[in-house]
């Protein structure tokens, strides 16, 4: 029997590897999170149109990379041409979209741990999941934990891989409020919540910890050294820091 993965938390995990520092979700960036001393990165995960996991945050292959169009309609090894360094140095660089098979290599080198955020395109949240799942089944050198604010993904890893540490991430209250999260965490066993930091206030965070539930933040912005330390003093266990520079060290 497969034993059940237990729940270490940082408190600082890299978001896209440190996406203020180095052109996110890239080798570059994971190796620089490691390199400044971040023991866990998050990346967005997706599968092309040959069913490869890949790193890419937007649906399209336009903001990060100097192609265009979206990433499920090209097989990985067109892909793999593009520039996903340039928008970030404004100049041509050689540096590409990873395969989520080289970051699994590259934290095993480098004794880093991963979350890896479902990211599918629409209608390909199974197959994403599957992908994600099948070269990640084995893996017991590093620990993994899956995110995502996506219902379908949710599900699916939970019910393909259930001993896997999971974390629904909820941006607003549109859909899911508060007591919707809880269930939703208790009922499918995902032992994490990933909140945007807008979402964040003492009374919300003392409601999910009395279910024993971890919780991270998330920004659209760097979180620095005084949020931070807010954040862990009201009982938030992670941050997903953009930069860490001011931060290492801290906690
Ligand atoms: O998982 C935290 C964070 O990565 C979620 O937002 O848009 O940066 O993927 P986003
Ligand atoms: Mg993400």
């Amino acid at each position: 029997m497969t034993q059940k993965k237990t729940l270490k938390l940082p408190k600082l995990i890299g978001h896209r590897g440190v996406k203020d520092l180095c052109p996110e979700n890239t080798i570059e960036s994971i190796t620089k999170a490691f390199d400044l001393g971040l023991t866990y990165v998050e990346i967005d995960v997706k599968i092309s149109k040959d069913r490869v996991p890949i790193l890419l945050h937007d649906d399209t292959l336009d903001r990060t990379t100097n192609g265009s169009g979206l990433a499920i309609d090209y097989d990985y090894e067109i892909i793999k041409k593009l520039d996903a360094g340039k928008f970030f140095y404004k100049e041509n660089t050689n540096i590409f979209v990873p395969k989520l098979e080289d970051i699994l290599n590259l934290c095993t080198n480098n004794n880093g741990n991963l979350n890896i955020e479902l990211k599918p395109n629409k209608k390909f949240e199974k197959e994403n999941v599957y992908q994600i799942y099948k070269i990640t089944k084995n893996i017991n050198q590093i620990d993994i934990f899956f995110s995502s604010f996506d219902m379908i993904s949710i599900l699916e890893i939970s019910k393909l891989y259930p001993q896997s540490i999971r974390s629904f991430l909820l941006d607003d209250f549109k859909e899911y409020n508060i007591d919707d999260l809880i269930s939703i965490s208790i009922n499918h066993d995902l032992k994490i919540c990933g909140l945007n930091i807008d979402l964040v206030t003492a009374d919300i965070i003392k409601k999910i910890k009395k279910s024993n539930i971890a919780i991270t933040v998330y920004s659209d912005k760097n979180i620095n050294l005084s949020s931070a330390t807010d954040f862990f003093s009201i009982g938030v266990d992670s941050i997903f820091v953009d930069n860490p520079l001011d931060l290492l060290g801290k906690f």
